[in-house]
């Protein structure tokens, strides 16, 4: 794991848009996971102006989705799936056929992770995620206590992650269930990358990065990933020792 540190969310969200242009420059038929929430909202703008400057290709990467929110259809602004097609899919010409999320709704979500461990395998695993950090410690929805050795699963939602989570809604939703990849498949990425931005963050920031490794913050186990990038602003590594 290594940390760098940025004087502002612009250039860390700069640094890590260029990250995702040299991967998917390096290996065009690149599998990228990315996660939605505040925290990369600026690096997919970044990115987007980037790979069109730099005429980075994309029609041949394929997309993974990281989590979803149970019960909420791909056509609410506050899905995970809204936000991919509409942040980053559309904007940089990735079709459906290049994507494979979670469907929020569907019938046996059990069926919805089995599906989406069986596309990972085929794919031979992910060469680059990026993730944000929860106030609680969560990468994607694996919620403090999660099992870590865990791939896609069925989440119970933490009481912040339900609270933070209505920020991405338009209108009070219920959310308490979430469909997520597990941390064995985040540990597994090729490249992982972790944005935090922000002093809400700094405290989880500190416990994630620099105390100990257990499953209570279970982005703390980013600590023993060989290939992991934590990037962050001043504000988010104010309290970092
Ligand atoms: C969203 C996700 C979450 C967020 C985390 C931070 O797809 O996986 O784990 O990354 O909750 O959210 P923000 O960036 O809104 O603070």
């Amino acid at each position: 794991m290594k940390l760098q540190i940025f004087n502002s969310y612009e250039l860390m969200s700069d640094a890590a848009a260029d990250l995702i242009i040299e991967i998917v420059t390096n290996k065009p038929d690149a599998v990228l996971c990315f996660a939605t929430g505040n925290t990369p909202v600026r690096t997919y703008q970044l990115l987007i102006e980037k790979a069109v400057s730099q005429h980075t290709d994309f029609t041949k990467c394929f997309c993974i989705g990281l989590d979803e929110w149970l019960g909420v259809a791909e056509d609410i602004s506050g899905s995970c799936h809204y936000i991919l097609q509409n942040q980053i899919f559309r904007p940089l010409g990735i079709t459906k056929n290049q994507v494979h999320l979670f469907n929020g709704t569907a019938e046996d979500p059990e069926n919805e992770c089995e599906k989406m461990n069986k596309i990972i395998e085929s794919k031979a695993g992910i060469d680059c995620m990026v993730v944000g950090i929860g106030i609680n410690g969560h990468i994607g929805l694996n919620e403090p206590g999660v099992d870590v050795s865990r791939k896609a699963h069925i989440a119970t939602l933490h009481e912040t992650t339900i609270l933070s989570g209505q920020n991405y809604f338009k209108e009070p939703t219920i959310i308490n269930k979430g469909i997520t990849l597990g941390m064995a498949q985040i540990m597994q990425a090729r490249t992982l990358l972790l944005l935090a931005s922000g002093k809400n963050k700094a405290a989880i920031l500190q416990q994630a990065t620099r105390g100990s490794i257990s499953n209570d913050v279970p982005a703390s186990f980013i600590q023993q990933h060989e290939n992991a990038l934590i990037l962050v602003d001043k504000e988010a590594a104010a309290t970092l020792s």
